[in-house]
């Protein structure tokens, strides 16, 4: 439903926004977001819905249904952060009366990705103004497959191996047995298929063709991982055919990551599968500001949810003092979304503006202003920015 019905015509149907706050600094930073969109003249009907641990211990489903259904009928969603625990601290937490049923907890932001086919996962890096980092001018976009690899949930705890595959006896036996009785063992599948990497590599050339780069950068291990490194591979190598002006790389992933810690400007898009999207997404983070600044987009074909890339911080959950640029960064590229290009790129010149100027700053980035005082000051500076 994404940003279609603003197109409907004369009469559009107001926009539905839904927001999941979740856990620890969550409600502080989406209430931000809201508030600054609203600012900006963002007219939609904001709904609330509820996801996280708190649903979790509560009622053992930390995705409830009613949740999903919300999220594929808006237009847009916004989502603020959630915790995840071990599985020993899943099962203490949960409910007495709901102990003992068997019930697994699985991330609920990978199922909501994985249920509303929210295939694209973008996470740009761009050097912040006013802020130390390592590099300037990085102005890089992680394009992550985020439906399959090794985030697939095909996973088996093997427990005594017998025979179970033929790979994993082969292996056993190469090591001399290094399963029997010494313990469990676990398999987790990395699934790679060629629709899956064919829509995420043209996901990506299409980013890229948007940005005026003359290459796509496709980082995984095939050298290593074979089988599923060639399937990517020959799916990106189909589709950069379409592409006469770009280039496709094939980069294999640690080379990849060490060049982004080593001179980040080199890169325009990226594209990885799901786990190696994760980590050089943080990486890329790493070195443009830290998780406090870094957002990102969920994208389907009938949904899409945005969210800042850092967790809950239950440390400082409800002191006031979270650090709201990256969920607003994310509520920027809900505008985009959305078809309200003027929003998004008010609301980022606002933040621009603010950590350009230096003066107010959450704990985090060195100063002592709260969460509603550096909000105030990016929704001033917008405003100066775009007054429409
Ligand atoms: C992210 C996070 C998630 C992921 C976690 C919280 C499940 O690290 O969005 O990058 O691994 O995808
Ligand atoms: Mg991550």
């Amino acid at each position: 439903a994404s940003g279609s019905r603003v197109m409907n015509g004369q009469h559009p149907q107001k926009l539905v926004i839904a927001v999941l706050p979740g856990d620890g600094i969550g409600p502080e930073v989406t209430a931000a977001a809201v508030r600054t969109l609203q600012a900006l003249g963002l007219e939609a009907e904001y709904t609330e819905h509820n996801i996280g641990w708190a649903q979790w211990c509560e009622r053992g489903e930390p995705l409830p249904q009613a949740t999903i259904d919300a999220v594929r009928a808006a237009d847009a969603t916004l989502l603020g952060a959630i915790t995840s625990k071990t599985e020993r601290e899943a099962q203490a937490e949960l409910a007495p009366e709901l102990q003992g049923r068997g019930l697994r907890y699985r991330s609920p932001i990978v199922r909501l990705r994985q249920q509303l086919d929210l295939y694209a996962c973008l996470r740009p890096a761009r050097t912040p103004p006013g802020i130390d980092t390592p590099h300037d001018d990085v102005d890089l976009l992680v394009v992550r497959e985020n439906t399959e690899g090794l985030y697939a949930g095909v996973e088996a705890y093997l427990g005594e191996v017998g025979p179970q595959t033929q790979q994993l006896a082969a292996f056993d036996a190469h090591f001399g047995s290094r399963f029997a009785g010494r313990g469990e063992v676990a398999a987790t599948v990395r699934i790679i298929s060629a629709l899956a990497c064919e829509r995420i590599a043209r996901f990506a050339f299409e980013q890229a063709a948007r940005r005026g780069e003359t290459h796509v950068v496709l980082a995984d291990k095939p050298n290593v991982m074979r089988a599923t490194g060639a399937v990517f591979v020959d799916a990106a190598r189909r589709v950069a055919d379409d592409f006469a002006n770009i280039e496709l790389v094939i980069e294999n992933v640690d080379a990849t990551a060490m060049l982004i810690a080593q001179s980040p400007q080199r890169y325009g898009v990226i594209v990885a599968d799901n786990l190696f999207g994760d980590i050089l997404s943080d990486v890329a983070a790493g070195v443009t500001g830290g998780p406090g600044l870094a957002a990102s987009a969920n994208i389907g074909p009938d949904a899409a949810v945005f969210e800042p890339v850092h967790g809950s911080a239950p440390d400082i959950a409800g002191t006031g003092s979270a650090n709201p640029i990256a969920c607003l960064r994310a509520a920027a590229m809900l505008a985009e979304q959305l078809q309200q290009p003027a929003i998004a790129r008010a609301i980022d010149a606002g933040i621009d503006e603010v950590l350009s100027a230096g003066r107010v700053r959450t704990p985090d980035l060195g100063g002592n202003a709260t969460t509603d005082q550096l909000t105030d000051a990016i929704i001033e500076a917008a405003l100066a920015a775009d007054p429409a």
